[in-house]
């Protein structure tokens, strides 16, 4: 090629990339409000399905289109598979000794084989069961209560912390629970608060908001709270080991990362499961990663699914016919009758398509890389806006109404990650490794209340009145919580 041509074909992508136009240094600092997946989707509106924004120094590209996604995800995943991390997200994970926050690379990679392998896998039984009893407890506390008016929303919260505490700390430790939780909440508002240094780091010193004190302290709090739990579970492994007669145990999380367990951290290359170490920092970070990453997503999916199909009893009478003709009114829901549940299946889908409990997929550039024809500099902050990307018109006819029949067509996409249209669980390397447990705890539960309940709105409230905003953190729950008066359907007693 000749030398001009060349020159003007780096020249014009640079020259292209559109960005709204800001003040510099500041940039476009002013719209923090805009920076959420319904802001950026707006602003994807006037501006295509990819632009940039500029937050003091900090690049920000933000991807809205599905064949874009596919470029991100797929084609070029080897650039753009690394995580951003805020100053808290550093601090508080150790300075990413965990998985959901590491770049990609070596340390990742190990960190990803050791939790698929043995935390998430489908082998690990325990974590499977700790889902059936947890919603075997919630079926008895909803029963408890029918005809009363039941904040759903909340018992589904308690219903998925319960299962990832259990499978992160095993059922014997229920007591330090209320404390656990107390500590991730104020880890989540930390990692959600916005922090001036991020974007310009000579002004850190001003800390209005009292950051530096509050994560030390919340860093402080977890290291104590895990500490004592790895004791023990240490303790325990030792009698295990030596006490032989009756050292049966069901193992959990931290016992399995236990095994792998050294005082020096080391990053192999080799492929070997078994040449893994993890440290104290790495132990608290993956146990972390999991509440984080199983909790709020599970129970915002399952919440959602309910308040949909309130709002449109046509499919709802539709979900509990099919549940009667497959499962029938005299017995409860099992696991092999989840299969045959085509039409239950096609509204979580549904409720996946419109309300991705992860609504934008953050992910950064490890090199210089070109998109569309649009220049990407190195550690840009990439923003993949799953929830505009499953709203998308020209990939979704009537893409703004709740309407899973239209997954009941032959050859419709799939969330398995090839459908750039329909990501819930991400895509490619970084996609979701929790998924299958997400989705049997979602399948489960939602069977299971439709199956035992019928459900109304308390106290007259109308369909149409049923508030549908979303609140923006790291997940997009429902701005309120659900509220409805269970009702019991099934012939034969529950229990
Ligand atoms: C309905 C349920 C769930 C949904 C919709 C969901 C969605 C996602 C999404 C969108 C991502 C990011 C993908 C990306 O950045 O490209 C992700 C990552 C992750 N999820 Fe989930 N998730 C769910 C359940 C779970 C569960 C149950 C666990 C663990 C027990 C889990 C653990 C994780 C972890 C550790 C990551 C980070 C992976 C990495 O960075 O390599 N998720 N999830
Ligand atoms: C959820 O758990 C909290 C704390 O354990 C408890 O106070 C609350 O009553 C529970 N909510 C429901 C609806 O069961
Ligand atoms: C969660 O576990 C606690 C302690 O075992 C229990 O009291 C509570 O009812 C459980 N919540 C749900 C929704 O199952
Ligand atoms: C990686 O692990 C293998 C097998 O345990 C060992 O032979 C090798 O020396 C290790 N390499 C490094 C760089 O530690």
């Amino acid at each position: 090629m000749e030398p001009l041509p060349m020159a003007l074909l780096f020249v014009i992508p640079f020259l292209l990339l559109l960005r709204p136009k800001g003040l510099p240094i500041i940039g476009n600092m002013m719209m923090m409000e805009q920076l959420t997946h319904r802001g950026l989707a707006k602003l994807a509106q006037k501006y295509g399905g990819i632009f940039h924004l500029k937050m003091g120094y900090l690049h920000m590209v933000t991807i809205s289109n599905p064949e874009m996604a596919r470029q991100v995800l797929q084609v070029q995943d080897n650039i753009f598979s690394n995580r951003p991390a805020t100053i808290a997200i550093s601090y508080l994970t150790y300075n990413r000794a965990d998985m959901a926050f590491a770049h990609y690379g070596p340390f990742w990679r190990q960190m990803r084989k050791l939790c698929v392998m043995k935390l998430f896998s489908r082998k690990r039984a325990e974590s499977w069961e700790s889902v059936r009893d947890e919603v075997e407890k919630l079926v008895k506390a909803v029963s408890a209560n029918t005809g009363k008016t039941v904040n759903v929303g909340e018992l589904i919260f308690n219903l998925t912390k319960n299962i990832t505490y259990r499978a992160a700390f095993g059922s014997s430790s229920q007591e330090g629970q209320d404390e656990f939780i107390k500590i991730l909440q104020e880890f989540s508002k930390l990692f959600g608060a916005f922090n001036i240094a991020d974007c310009i780091p000579w002004l850190g010193w001003v800390d209005p908001q009292g950051l530096n004190s509050r994560l030390e302290k919340a860093r402080h709090a977890l290291d104590k709270f895990i500490y004592t739990i790895i004791d023990d579970h240490i303790q325990k492994r030792k009698t295990n080991v030596n006490g032989g007669a009756g050292g049966y145990y069901d193992p959990d999380m931290v016992d399995e990362l236990l095994a792998f367990y050294s005082e020096e951290a080391q990053v192999n290359e080799s492929e070997d499961l078994n040449s893994i170490r993890v440290t104290r920092d790495n132990i608290k970070a993956i146990i972390m990663d999991v509440m984080f990453g199983g909790t709020e997503t599970v129970a915002s999916a399952i919440e959602w699914a309910l308040t949909e199909l309130m709002r449109s009893p046509e499919d709802m009478k539709r979900v509990q016919r099919e549940l009667e003709e497959v499962v029938g009114l005299d017995r409860r829901v099992e696991e092999s009758d989840l299969d045959k549940l085509p039409f239950l299946k096609c509204c979580l889908k549904e409720t996946l398509r419109l309300h991705p409990p992860i609504p934008l997929l953050l992910h950064e550039t490890a090199e210089e890389a070109v998109v569309a024809g649009y220049r990407i500099p190195a550690k840009s902050r990439v923003m993949i806006n799953a929830w505009a990307i499953g709203r998308d018109k020209k990939s979704w006819e009537d893409a703004e109404s709740f309407k899973p029949r239209r997954f009941m067509k032959e050859g419709m996409p799939d969330f398995k990650g090839s459908n750039f249209e329909f990501i819930p669980f991400g895509s490619g390397r970084r996609s979701c490794p929790g998924m299958q447990l997400g989705l049997y705890t979602l399948d489960l539960a939602v069977a299971h209340l439709l199956h035992c309940f019928t459900w109304e709105l308390p106290n007259g409230m109308k369909r149409s009145e049923l508030y549908m905003s979303d609140v923006f953190g790291l997940t997009a729950p429902r701005a309120t919580r659900l509220y409805a008066v269970p009702k019991n359907r099934l012939v034969c007693s529950l229990f």
